[in-house]
């Protein structure tokens, strides 16, 4: 059971990766002045403050672990569930690992190659070693990952906490304040070149979601759950506009700018000789980051599994006592009851075949040259908030449809009626200002999930070789399909 400290941390510790040492240079290019890349900064704080008010109502209503899974699936039917696991094994948690080992890439060159831009190819090359390092710690042990997440976890906190309190000593000195005066000049006028700017913070925000994931886990839901959520949220809006504070108090617009690894920049100018700790603090941010965010134990895919919407044979359990592979694997002890130990191995076959799926198709995100931090953010916000939208119209429906469901939580009706404007006026806008081949495979890879769900959930039609598969698989694994949901 997660009480509500580990409820906190669970969402600072989500939300807090790779984008605060990342996006501020993004940002600031298209708000295009110090006032108004803070506004975006705390803009984007606030919606996602208010998207987790909505979500809060949704998460206690229907109190199962899955997130927008179940909430697409009460309010638009079996489709909709079922293109949230697709979407989310295809191509959502496959970019947001892709995302962070770049940014970790980043991080780890930099220091190597002083004032100038570390190769492309050596950057690709970090990247894909940390994707398959953090692919094989997770199959390797349980254990392991789950020690490596604590480590970094603290990293994190201390090099957020050193940067503000060095920002804040540097504004103390002559002339810290300079960057601040006429903060607004020159600042972008535009709605869509806003919206863009938005998608790199709200990627620094993403993780605001993360309790409806396991909303099974939580101690008391209906008091820990709203309030970890306006507890963790307003905290990490805080630490980022800190943070954004204190870049500028040490570097000129211009110089953030050019700039991609800030946090390197700003070491090198208050840390002094400690600054060398400032790329190893960040790495290990975005690699625990990476670590515990695309790999959360694959639980919408858990969901999915019991609710009938994954490959049949990734839902089998277990007949005997374990099976030899996840057995030696995961170690497993033998003390626990039969069953219990079946849904043990099924929770980790299935993890292990997502981890694996998914580290490969990071693999291939990677490798493209437009491939850098920021397209790949597109990728990710655009598709996300498609379901993020959804959600929020959900809850308006729902609403409506079910007025008889239980709600300890009811949020005030036009919090979710502003987020679902919000979210249809990112999907839009930046397809609108700067069109990008990147939305388009985006909805195609989404809309391709239709190509599998037809025939092979709502029709079952399995091609003839998938039955043998299935039997020798079972004989193999020594599985048996899993007890009714
Ligand atoms: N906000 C995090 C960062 O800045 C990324 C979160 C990824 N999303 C998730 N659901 N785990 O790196």
């Amino acid at each position: 059971k997660v009480g509500i400290l580990g409820a906190i941390s669970l969402v600072v510790g989500t939300m807090i990766g790779s984008g605060i040492f990342l996006s501020p240079a993004g940002i600031l290019a298209k708000a295009e002045s110090v006032g108004a890349s803070l506004c975006v900064w705390a803009g984007c704080g606030v919606l996602a403050t208010l998207s987790s008010l909505s979500y809060t109502e949704l998460g206690l209503m229907i109190q199962k672990s899955g997130g927008e899974y179940q909430y697409l699936k009460a309010a638009y039917g079996e489709v909709a569930g079922f293109l949230v696991v697709w979407t989310s094994v295809i191509v959502s948690k496959p970019s947001s690992f892709a995302i962070i080992a770049v940014g970790f890439a980043e991080y780890v060159t930099t220091p190597f190659y002083p004032g100038c831009t570390p190769p492309t190819s050596i950057q690709k090359c970090a990247a894909a070693i940390c994707i398959l390092l953090i692919t094989a710690i997770n199959c390797i042990h349980v254990k392991l990952a789950n020690f490596v997440q604590i480590f970094f976890t603290a990293a994190k906190l201390l090099i957020i906490v050193a940067i503000i309190v060095g920002g804040f000593v540097m504004m103390a000195q002559p002339g810290g304040t300079d960057n601040f005066s006429n903060a607004f000049e020159g600042s972008a006028t535009s709605f869509s070149a806003i919206a863009v700017a938005f998608y790199g913070g709200l990627w620094s925000y993403d993780g605001w979601n993360q309790l409806n994931y396991i909303t099974e886990e939580i101690e008391k839901p209906n008091k820990n759950f709203p309030l970890a959520i306006m507890i963790g949220i307003p905290l990490v809006t805080v630490f980022y506009i800190l943070v954004n504070i204190a870049y500028f108090a040490v570097m000129t617009p211009s110089e953030l700018l050019q700039s991609n690894a800030v946090a390197i920049t700003f070491g090198d100018r208050v840390f002094g000789p400690a600054s060398f700790l400032v790329p190893v603090a960040v790495a290990c941010s975005t690699f625990g980051a990476a670590n515990g965010s695309a790999f959360t134990a694959g639980r919408i895919t858990y969901a999915a599994g019991r609710g009938g919407h994954m490959l049949e044979i990734f839902s089998y359990i277990s007949v005997t006592r374990l099976t030899p592979s996840p057995a030696l694997i995961f170690n497993v002890r033998c003390e626990y009851n039969r069953f219990i130990q079946a849904v043990i191995v099924y929770i980790y076959v299935l993890r292990i075949f997502a981890i694996i799926l998914q580290s490969f198709i990071s693999l291939i995100m990677i490798i493209p040259d437009s491939a850098s931090f920021s397209t790949l953010i597109d990728y990710f916000t655009f598709a996300s908030w498609i379901f993020y939208g959804a959600s929020f119209l959900a809850v308006i429906i729902l609403r409506i449809r079910k007025p008889e469901w239980k709600r300890p939580y009811r949020v005030w009706i036009v919090i979710p009626a502003i987020c679902f404007i919000a979210s249809l006026y990112l999907i839009v806008a930046p397809i609108i200002e700067e069109p990008q081949l990147a939305y388009l495979y985006a909805t195609i890879f989404i809309l391709a999930g239709l190509l599998f769900y037809f025939p092979f959930i709502y029709f079952k039609k399995v091609p003839p070789f998938m039955e043998p598969l299935t039997i020798f698989l079972q004989e193999v694994m020594e599985v048996v399909p899993p007890p009714e949901e």
